[in-house]
């Protein structure tokens, strides 16, 4: 049984030291194979915009792009618990921006409740969207929609002043309400720390053995892109392979008469 139905579940998860497992997804078909296993949460990331659009980064995704894949992937998966990202500039602005796109994206998609990237700094967005009964997921460490502010996709929290400010903005954005946290590309030891000082679950990528949770995306768990292999991914299939050959064998038999074969024509 998925320890998630609700929002209460992520406390209880963690009180009862129960890993919550969580797949970011994007479309329909594998929201559906999700949807028949044990999987806890779907993540619906902006990084939609990297792995399924080919943008250089996140930062094209808008909110109407996150509405359609969240509502698809609500479509494949009725019962489980959606995170949708609030993509870049959507929330950055003003509260009134965040509080305008997250309720049109919980409206629109049917999922449970959005994620933001980042800290101190988003404070009053995380108060006023919780204040307006819309639940919300942080993100600290690496967050991808300041990759122009960062200077590269590296791990965050090596050095002691970064470090002490992840630890802090942890601590902020729990008063403030986010009811779990996404901790990407941080040493192991700092994302311990971090866990074991909240009372909401960690959720790690490239975060190390400690978190109370785990996220990977879909394509890359299932190895759809050769060339991406960063040191946190385990990939537990090969998929480009395999896609790749039965492509290419469909190929071979079409150009050399073997398909339709005699089971595949109408008489
Ligand atoms: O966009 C995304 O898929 C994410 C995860 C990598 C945490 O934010």
């Amino acid at each position: 049984m998925p320890s998630i139905k609700n929002i209460n579940d992520f406390k209880k998860a963690k009180n009862e030291k129960k890993t919550i497992s969580v797949i970011t997804c994007y479309d329909y078909a594998f929201a559906r194979i999700i949807e028949g296993t044990e999987t806890d949460v779907i993540l619906v990331g902006d990084s939609v915009g990297m792995v399924f659009a080919g943008y250089s980064s996140t930062l094209p995704v808008t909110v109407d792009q996150m509405i359609y894949h969240s509502e698809i992937v609500r479509r494949g998966a009725p019962s489980k618990f959606i995170i949708a990202d609030l993509p870049f500039m959507s929330y950055q602005v003003s509260v009134e921006e965040a509080l305008t796109n997250s309720g049109r994206i919980m409206k629109e998609s049917g999922a449970n409740s959005v994620k933001l990237e980042g800290g101190r700094e988003f404070r009053g967005v995380v108060e006023a969207l919780v204040r307006a009964s819309i639940p919300v997921c942080g993100h600290l460490g690496l967050t991808p929609q300041s990759i122009h502010k960062i200077g590269g996709y590296s791990v965050q929290g090596r050095d002691g002043d970064q470090r002490k400010k992840i630890f802090e903005d942890a601590k902020i954005l729990e008063e403030a309400g986010v009811f779990a946290l996404v901790l990407e590309m941080v040493p192991e030891q700092l994302a311990c720390e971090i866990s074991g000082a909240l009372s909401i679950p960690t959720i790690g990528i490239g975060a190390g053995r400690y978190c109370d949770g785990q996220v990977l995306v879909i394509n890359d768990m299932l190895g759809m892109n050769e060339e991406f292999n960063p040191k946190f991914l385990k990939k537990y299939a090969s998929l480009h392979d395999a896609v790749k050959n039965a492509i290419s064998e469909y190929d071979r038999e079409v150009k050399d008469g073997r398909f339709p074969g005699e089971n595949n024509v109408f008489k």
